[in-house]
Protein backbone atom coordinates (compact mmCIF):
# COMPACT_ATOMS: atom_id res chain seq x y z
CA UNK A 1 0.00 0.00 0.00
CA UNK A 2 1.43 3.60 -0.85
CA UNK A 3 0.28 6.60 0.78
CA UNK A 4 1.40 9.62 -0.75
CA UNK A 5 0.67 13.17 1.20
CA UNK A 6 0.07 16.38 0.07
CA UNK A 7 0.76 18.87 3.37
CA UNK A 8 2.36 22.02 4.50
CA UNK A 9 3.33 20.63 7.45
CA UNK A 10 5.95 17.56 6.73
CA UNK A 11 7.44 17.09 10.09
CA UNK A 12 3.81 16.93 12.00
CA UNK A 13 4.10 13.25 10.35
CA UNK A 14 7.13 12.20 11.74
CA UNK A 15 5.11 10.09 14.60
CA UNK A 16 4.43 7.45 12.27
CA UNK A 17 7.80 6.12 11.70
CA UNK A 18 7.27 5.20 15.42
CA UNK A 19 5.83 1.37 16.84
CA UNK A 20 3.29 -0.65 14.89
CA UNK A 21 3.39 1.60 11.72
CA UNK A 22 7.43 2.79 11.44
CA UNK A 23 7.78 -1.02 11.78
CA UNK A 24 5.86 -1.65 8.37
CA UNK A 25 7.65 1.21 6.92
CA UNK A 26 10.82 -0.35 7.33
CA UNK A 27 9.48 -3.74 6.38
CA UNK A 28 8.22 -1.73 3.05
CA UNK A 29 4.94 -3.26 3.90
CA UNK A 30 3.46 0.37 3.20
CA UNK A 31 5.40 3.44 1.89
CA UNK A 32 4.32 6.92 3.26
CA UNK A 33 5.89 9.60 1.15
CA UNK A 34 5.27 13.11 2.16
CA UNK A 35 5.24 16.03 -0.12
CA UNK A 36 5.88 19.43 0.81
CA UNK A 37 3.25 21.57 -1.28
CA UNK A 38 5.72 24.42 -0.04
CA UNK A 39 7.77 23.08 -3.20
CA UNK A 40 5.53 23.47 -5.29
CA UNK A 41 5.13 27.52 -5.54
CA UNK A 42 6.64 29.22 -8.31
CA UNK A 43 6.91 32.37 -6.50
CA UNK A 44 10.53 34.27 -4.43
CA UNK A 45 9.10 33.76 -1.54
CA UNK A 46 7.40 30.34 -1.42
CA UNK A 47 4.03 31.69 -1.26
CA UNK A 48 1.33 28.95 -1.11
CA UNK A 49 -1.79 30.58 0.19
CA UNK A 50 -3.71 34.05 -0.56
CA UNK A 51 -6.44 35.98 1.42
CA UNK A 52 -10.12 35.14 0.03
CA UNK A 53 -11.77 36.29 -2.39
CA UNK A 54 -15.00 38.16 -1.70
CA UNK A 55 -13.33 39.10 1.75
CA UNK A 56 -13.57 37.10 5.47
CA UNK A 57 -10.99 36.20 7.82
CA UNK A 58 -7.90 34.09 7.00
CA UNK A 59 -6.25 32.62 3.67
CA UNK A 60 -6.69 30.35 1.55
CA UNK A 61 -4.35 27.90 -0.16
CA UNK A 62 -3.62 28.27 -3.84
CA UNK A 63 -5.06 26.23 -6.52
CA UNK A 64 -1.84 26.20 -9.13
CA UNK A 65 0.24 25.49 -6.33
CA UNK A 66 -1.79 22.15 -4.41
CA UNK A 67 -2.68 21.14 -8.28
CA UNK A 68 1.56 20.73 -9.27
CA UNK A 69 2.13 19.07 -5.87
CA UNK A 70 -0.61 16.96 -7.17
CA UNK A 71 0.51 16.25 -10.95
CA UNK A 72 4.11 15.08 -9.37
CA UNK A 73 2.88 12.07 -7.78
CA UNK A 74 -0.51 11.27 -9.61
CA UNK A 75 -0.42 7.62 -10.92
CA UNK A 76 -3.02 5.72 -12.50
CA UNK A 77 -4.54 3.75 -9.72
CA UNK A 78 -4.48 6.71 -7.69
CA UNK A 79 -7.60 7.74 -5.67
CA UNK A 80 -7.67 11.17 -3.83
CA UNK A 81 -9.01 11.44 -0.25
CA UNK A 82 -9.42 15.24 0.97
CA UNK A 83 -9.55 15.72 5.01
CA UNK A 84 -12.08 18.16 6.04
CA UNK A 85 -14.85 18.05 8.72
CA UNK A 86 -17.15 18.06 5.59
CA UNK A 87 -16.72 15.11 4.70
CA UNK A 88 -18.49 11.38 5.40
CA UNK A 89 -17.49 10.37 8.81
CA UNK A 90 -14.57 7.94 8.97
CA UNK A 91 -15.59 4.18 10.50
CA UNK A 92 -14.23 0.76 10.34
CA UNK A 93 -16.51 -0.34 7.62
CA UNK A 94 -14.65 2.63 5.40
CA UNK A 95 -11.45 2.22 6.92
CA UNK A 96 -11.75 -1.60 5.78
CA UNK A 97 -12.54 -0.49 1.70
CA UNK A 98 -9.86 2.07 1.14
CA UNK A 99 -7.64 -0.75 2.67
CA UNK A 100 -7.89 -2.54 -0.83
CA UNK A 101 -6.58 0.71 -2.72
CA UNK A 102 -3.16 0.29 -4.35
CA UNK A 103 -2.51 3.99 -4.22
CA UNK A 104 -3.91 6.98 -2.12
CA UNK A 105 -3.42 10.44 -2.27
CA UNK A 106 -3.95 12.20 0.89
CA UNK A 107 -4.62 16.28 0.69
CA UNK A 108 -4.61 18.18 3.76
CA UNK A 109 -5.50 21.69 4.24
CA UNK A 110 -4.96 24.13 6.67
CA UNK A 111 -6.06 27.57 7.32
CA UNK A 112 -9.31 28.58 5.98
CA UNK A 113 -9.31 25.97 3.40
CA UNK A 114 -8.28 24.77 -0.31
CA UNK A 115 -9.57 26.88 -3.44
CA UNK A 116 -12.23 25.11 -4.42
CA UNK A 117 -11.24 24.79 -8.10
CA UNK A 118 -8.71 22.45 -7.37
CA UNK A 119 -10.58 20.01 -5.08
CA UNK A 120 -12.99 19.94 -7.63
CA UNK A 121 -10.78 19.00 -9.93
CA UNK A 122 -8.62 16.18 -8.19
CA UNK A 123 -10.21 15.16 -5.17
CA UNK A 124 -12.32 11.60 -5.40
CA UNK A 125 -13.68 11.42 -1.78
CA UNK A 126 -13.98 13.81 1.21
CA UNK A 127 -13.68 12.21 4.43
CA UNK A 128 -13.61 13.68 7.92
CA UNK A 129 -12.90 12.21 11.42
CA UNK A 130 -15.56 13.23 13.51
CA UNK A 131 -17.37 15.96 14.42
CA UNK A 132 -15.12 18.55 15.22
CA UNK A 133 -13.19 21.39 13.67
CA UNK A 134 -9.14 20.69 13.82
CA UNK A 135 -6.65 23.30 12.93
CA UNK A 136 -5.86 21.32 9.70
CA UNK A 137 -5.91 18.16 8.44
CA UNK A 138 -2.78 16.26 8.98
CA UNK A 139 -3.74 14.79 12.68
CA UNK A 140 -7.20 13.11 10.24
CA UNK A 141 -4.55 12.15 7.34
CA UNK A 142 -2.64 10.01 9.90
CA UNK A 143 -5.54 8.51 11.73
CA UNK A 144 -6.62 7.69 8.00
CA UNK A 145 -3.24 5.86 7.51
CA UNK A 146 -2.97 4.47 10.84
CA UNK A 147 -6.29 3.01 10.91
CA UNK A 148 -5.96 1.45 6.71
CA UNK A 149 -2.25 -0.01 7.47
CA UNK A 150 -3.42 -2.59 10.13
CA UNK A 151 -5.38 -3.88 7.40
CA UNK A 152 -1.90 -4.43 5.18
CA UNK A 153 -0.99 -7.83 5.70
CA UNK A 154 1.66 -8.48 7.75
CA UNK A 155 1.20 -5.23 9.99
CA UNK A 156 -0.66 -7.20 12.51
CA UNK A 157 -1.34 -10.61 13.40
CA UNK A 158 -4.35 -11.48 11.78
CA UNK A 159 -5.95 -13.02 14.77
CA UNK A 160 -6.15 -9.10 16.32
CA UNK A 161 -7.91 -8.23 13.90
CA UNK A 162 -10.84 -10.79 14.13
CA UNK A 163 -11.15 -10.00 17.73
CA UNK A 164 -10.63 -6.34 17.85
CA UNK A 165 -13.56 -3.83 18.63
CA UNK A 166 -16.42 -2.88 15.88
CA UNK A 167 -14.69 -5.71 13.43
CA UNK A 168 -17.22 -8.56 14.16
CA UNK A 169 -20.30 -5.27 15.48
CA UNK A 170 -19.15 -5.61 18.86
CA UNK A 171 -16.70 -4.03 21.43
CA UNK A 172 -13.60 -6.14 22.27
CA UNK A 173 -14.19 -8.45 25.55
CA UNK A 174 -11.31 -7.05 28.37
CA UNK A 175 -8.03 -8.36 28.51
CA UNK A 176 -6.20 -9.30 31.95
CA UNK A 177 -2.25 -10.12 32.34
CA UNK A 178 -0.05 -11.01 35.21
CA UNK A 179 0.03 -10.43 37.88
CA UNK A 180 -3.09 -12.84 38.97
CA UNK A 181 -3.89 -10.28 41.96
CA UNK A 182 -3.72 -6.91 41.48
CA UNK A 183 -4.49 -4.81 44.49
CA UNK A 184 -6.67 -7.50 45.42
CA UNK A 185 -8.74 -7.82 42.50
CA UNK A 186 -8.40 -10.88 41.21
CA UNK A 187 -8.58 -12.52 37.27
CA UNK A 188 -11.69 -13.84 36.17
CA UNK A 189 -11.17 -17.74 36.95
CA UNK A 190 -12.14 -19.08 33.50
CA UNK A 191 -9.42 -17.22 31.79
CA UNK A 192 -6.86 -19.32 34.56
CA UNK A 193 -8.75 -22.98 33.54
CA UNK A 194 -7.12 -23.18 29.95
CA UNK A 195 -11.11 -24.42 29.39
CA UNK A 196 -10.80 -22.51 25.32
CA UNK A 197 -14.61 -23.40 25.02
CA UNK A 198 -15.71 -22.03 28.15
CA UNK A 199 -13.34 -19.01 27.46
CA UNK A 200 -14.35 -18.51 24.17
CA UNK A 201 -18.30 -18.32 25.85
CA UNK A 202 -17.06 -15.84 28.50
CA UNK A 203 -15.65 -13.31 26.01
CA UNK A 204 -18.15 -13.58 23.90
CA UNK A 205 -20.42 -12.51 26.52
CA UNK A 206 -18.63 -9.89 27.88
CA UNK A 207 -18.38 -8.41 24.07
CA UNK A 208 -22.10 -8.55 24.12
CA UNK A 209 -22.53 -7.10 27.90
CA UNK A 210 -19.82 -4.59 27.10
CA UNK A 211 -21.85 -3.44 23.66
CA UNK A 212 -24.72 -3.31 25.27
CA UNK A 213 -23.57 -0.96 28.25
CA UNK A 214 -21.68 0.88 26.85
CA UNK A 215 -22.75 1.51 22.67
CA UNK A 216 -25.96 -0.35 22.21
CA UNK A 217 -26.28 2.05 19.26
CA UNK A 218 -23.98 -0.75 17.58
CA UNK A 219 -26.63 -3.33 18.10
CA UNK A 220 -29.39 -1.61 16.33
N1 LIG B 1 -9.70 19.02 9.15
C1 LIG B 1 -10.11 19.77 10.19
N2 LIG B 1 -10.97 19.11 10.96
C2 LIG B 1 -11.11 17.86 10.41
C3 LIG B 1 -11.86 16.71 10.74
N3 LIG B 1 -12.65 16.67 11.82
N4 LIG B 1 -11.75 15.63 9.95
C4 LIG B 1 -10.98 15.66 8.85
N5 LIG B 1 -10.26 16.72 8.49
C5 LIG B 1 -10.31 17.82 9.24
Amino acid sequence: MKFDVLTLFPKMFEPLNESIIGRAIEKELININIVNIRDFSNSKHKKVDDTPYGGGSGMVMMPDVVYRAFKSIKAKNSKVIYMTPQGIKLNQKKVEELSKQEHLIILCGHYEGIDQRVLDKIVDEEISIGDYVLTGGEIPAMVLIDSISRYVKGVLNQESIKEESFTNGLLEYPQYTRPENFEGEKVPKVLLSGHHENIEKWRREKSLEITKKKRPDLLE
